[in-house]
């Protein structure tokens, strides 16, 4: 791997970057959203994509170039750039997708790198082969070969300041995920695209969307660039970015809008049925959705979506790039300002298949863990899925590491005036026990409600367990707001336990 790629923030698994573009001359702001651009229909023109947008990098497809008469010539005449009227960054693909829709694509990896190049790419596409999810291992294995000699055929051409994917497949086989990962990391190759994600992403597969970026990153650097081929509905972007992602591509914009579909943060709504439109963006404050319906009825204008006159598709596809464009700047924020975990949480409470997305990415908060910053904004618990976030496994973690006395008394309620005990700590659910001494340090500073669940319960005694578990020769005793019985099972069976709510406390 080459060094294009800065870090400058990270929340869970997300990250806010760099990514130097030698051959366009410009750095992308990651995480960033590439709109796919099909050369033969310029749904909205890429010139608007970065100005009235702010697409920074936009991807189109080299093997629809290469295999269209009509357009050949003149890109590789003028070049991408002059050909799409954009002059940032330019990602091309490689007919994989091709090949995965329908069997066989006449091009090698040889020929597609080196026409990419001729014709100006900046990110160029081997000839991977995105082996669909649910297949039998032997095809996985067998597939993944083929990718890995894509990869070598790549890494073999002649490709300049150009950067080169490296595509990871390995279809729901994590640890293929995990070895491709490992191997396309090895390479010299620049960017890497988890791939054949389209069929998962398509049915909301979003749980199994996160394994396999999950696998992927295991076996991948740390500091590698990761790009989420096909993705860019706004409902899912936070999830993907906490789980690592930093690049995404979305023709859904232009492709839903075509069926009159109305992208939103928490789902796809339908124009035939909607009555007002939740959105402020320019197209649906200045219309309503009676409109839209009523221009698809007529011709609406047509054309490349300049000047005033646009199809109610196009529009739509505008107000669907607005709202997508809007969410990857919340979830940048949420990077800053260390709420992104929140911000998914958020979003898992639009959509049940986002919840199985959070509640797998969960299932790794020790990885989120390892590049979770040691301090940021106030934690906020919001859902019981809050218990499960990686500040509260790194305090449990710290909870073995404290120095304790031989006596010691933990607590939800006030330190008594009178006890006998060597110290009296608090006890704040989700995290458990912790000296008072560190009540003004983050995650300690968290905003719990006043009406605690038993998830966060059952967290704060598995904190009592781990400090209990490290300090075997400690007396403790343990003051708690009328736990669940789940919560006091979790409790070390050594520990004296004493509802505060029955004593009046
Ligand atoms: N577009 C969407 N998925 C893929 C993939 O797996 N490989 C390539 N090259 N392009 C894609
Ligand atoms: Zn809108």
């Amino acid at each position: 791997m080459r060094d294009h790629f800065e870090i400058r923030d990270h929340d869970a698994a997300g990250r806010i970057g760099r990514l130097e573009v030698p051959r366009a001359g410009v750095t992308v702001e990651t995480p960033a959203l590439l709109p796919v651009v099909n050369p033969n229909v310029l749904t909205v023109e890429p010139r608007r994509l970065a100005e009235e947008f702010g697409a920074e990098m936009l991807i189109t497809n080299s093997y629809i170039i290469r295999s269209t008469d009509r357009i050949r010539h003149r890109v590789l005449e003028e070049g991408l750039h002059e050909f799409l009227g954009f002059d940032g960054a330019i990602m091309t693909d490689s007919g994989s997708f091709q090949l995965a829709e329908y069997g066989d694509i006449d091009v090698t990896t040889e020929e597609i790198i080196e026409f990419q190049r001729a014709i100006g790419s900046d990110v160029a596409t081997p000839v991977d082969v995105p082996t669909p999810p649910d297949v039998d291992r032997e095809r996985a294995e067998r597939e993944l070969a083929t990718t890995r000699q894509a990869l070598a055929d790549a890494e073999a051409a002649e490709t300049g300041e150009m950067l080169v994917n490296a595509p990871v497949q390995g279809s729901t086989f994590p640890d293929l995920r995990e070895e491709a990962g490992s191997h396309a990391s090895a390479t010299d190759l620049d960017v890497f695209p988890v791939g054949a994600m389209v069929p998962l992403l398509n049915s909301y597969r979003y749980a199994e969307v996160v394994e396999a970026v999950r696998a992927a990153k295991r076996g991948l650097d740390p500091d590698a660039p990761v790009h989420l081929f096909g993705a860019g509905h706004p409902m899912m972007l936070a999830l993907a970015v906490a789980a690592g992602c930093d690049l995404f591509d979305s023709a859904a914009y232009a492709l839903m809008a075509r069926d009159g579909r109305y992208l939103t943060v928490s789902g796809t709504e339908h124009l035939e049925e909607m009555e007002y439109f939740p959105c402020s963006c320019p197209v649906c404050a200045e219309h309503t959705p009676a409109e839209l319906r009523e221009m698809e009825g007529s011709d609406g204008g047509g054309g490349n979506g300049a000047g005033a006159d646009r199809s109610a598709a196009e529009l739509l596809a505008e107000h669907n790039l607005h709202v997508t464009f809007e969410e990857l700047r919340r979830v940048k924020a949420a990077i800053r300002s260390g709420n992104l975990l929140q911000l998914v949480d958020r979003r898992a409470r639009g959509h049940p298949a986002m919840l199985d997305g959070l509640r797998t990415l969960l299932d790794h908060a020790d990885e989120l863990e390892e590049t979770d910053p040691v301090s940021k904004d106030a934690f906020f618990y919001t859902s019981h899925e809050s218990a499960r976030r990686p500040e509260v496994r790194r305090h449990h973690d710290r909870l073995s590491r404290l120095a304790v006395p031989d006596r010691l008394l933990l607590t939800e309620s006030d330190a008594p005036s009178n006890h006998d005990y060597d110290a009296v700590w608090r006890v704040k659910p989700p995290f458990g026990p912790f000296p008072r001494a560190l009540s003004e340090t983050y995650p300690l500073t968290a905003e719990v409600p006043e009406r605690v669940d038993g998830a966060a319960q059952v967290a704060a005694a598995e904190g009592v367990a781990s400090l209990a578990g490290a300090n075997p020769d400690t007396a403790i005793t343990l003051g708690h707001d009328d736990w669940a019985p789940r919560a006091l099972d979790a409790v070390p069976d050594g520990i004296e336990t004493e509802n505060l709510r029955h004593l009046g406390r």
